[in-house]
């Protein structure tokens, strides 16, 4: 009996693109997202829309795998939360390399490409715009589990060694904070490095400002704990 052979140089995938990897990640709509040659008033253009880009798609990822674990801790399901924390953190902490890339340009050059980003302005980024949105949530859903077990946050700490997914996921939350802080911080730096700290931001933000964003906490308690922690270790001396 004759078989068919399968001719794998041919795309099965519905939509544009030559092959079913282009048909799939929609590579022809994602490359032409950036401003082509003639449109850029500067080559560093292709670096700094490449870098703001890229953290939106990556704080996507990181804020839709948050509400993930938010569902799944409603429903007690710890261990896949925990399974889902690990990547929004991984996220937040790629979106934080990328910022290296930014020290690349040149503070001189960089002020032309400043001049067309209008009224342009971080603070409406969709990406971090979803970590303000997600993470409350995110709290409320750990400290209703945590409640239910009868442990405060410094039992918690403890006891850790006999909670732990409980212990797992403080951990993971306050990674998930800290990573965002030092997002703030490396921008700050970033910020500080290109256009200086003195001025103001294409929203009429004073820079400095920035400076005092870094810290603010997503979830204090979980910082508190720790004073609480060293006040009760003294307590035992
Ligand atoms: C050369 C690169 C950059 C410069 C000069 C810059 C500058 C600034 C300035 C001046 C502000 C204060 C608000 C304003 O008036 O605009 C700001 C805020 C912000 N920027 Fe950038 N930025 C850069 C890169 C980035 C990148 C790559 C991201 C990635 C998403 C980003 C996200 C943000 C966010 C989220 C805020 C609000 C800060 C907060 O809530 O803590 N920025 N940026």
């Amino acid at each position: 009996m004759a078989t068919e052979i399968e001719d794998y140089s041919q795309p099965v995938l519905p939509g544009k693109g030559a092959s079913d990897y282009e048909r799939y990640l929609r590579t022809d709509e994602l490359l032409s997202l950036q401003r082509s040659p003639e449109e850029q008033v500067h080559r560093d253009e292709l670096l700094f829309q490449t870098v703001h880009q890229s953290s939106e798609l990556w704080l996507k990822l990181a804020c839709f795998e948050v509400e993930g674990a938010t569902e799944h801790l409603r429903k007690n399901e710890t261990a896949a939360a925990i399974r889902l924390l690990r990547r929004s953190v991984e996220g937040v902490k790629i979106a934080t390399q990328l910022l290296d890339q930014l020290e690349h340009m040149s503070p001189w050059e960089y002020q032309s490409i400043r001049r067309v980003l209008g009224h342009g302005s971080g603070f409406d980024s969709p990406g971090f715009r979803s970590v303000r949105r997600v993470s409350p949530s995110l709290g409320d859903a750990f400290n209703a589990l945590r409640r239910d077990s009868g442990l405060s946050l410094t039992d918690l700490y403890v006891h850790g060694r006999e909670h732990e997914d409980l212990y797992q996921l403080a951990e993971l939350l306050i990674e998930w904070d800290e990573r965002v802080s030092l997002w703030r911080f490396r921008h700050y730096k970033v910020v500080a490095r290109v256009i200086g700290e003195d001025v103001v931001g294409t929203q009429g933000t004073p820079v400095e400002l920035l400076a005092g964003l870094i810290k603010n906490k997503l979830y204090p308690e979980l910082w508190q704990a720790r004073n609480e922690l060293t006040a009760l270790a003294k307590e035992d001396d």
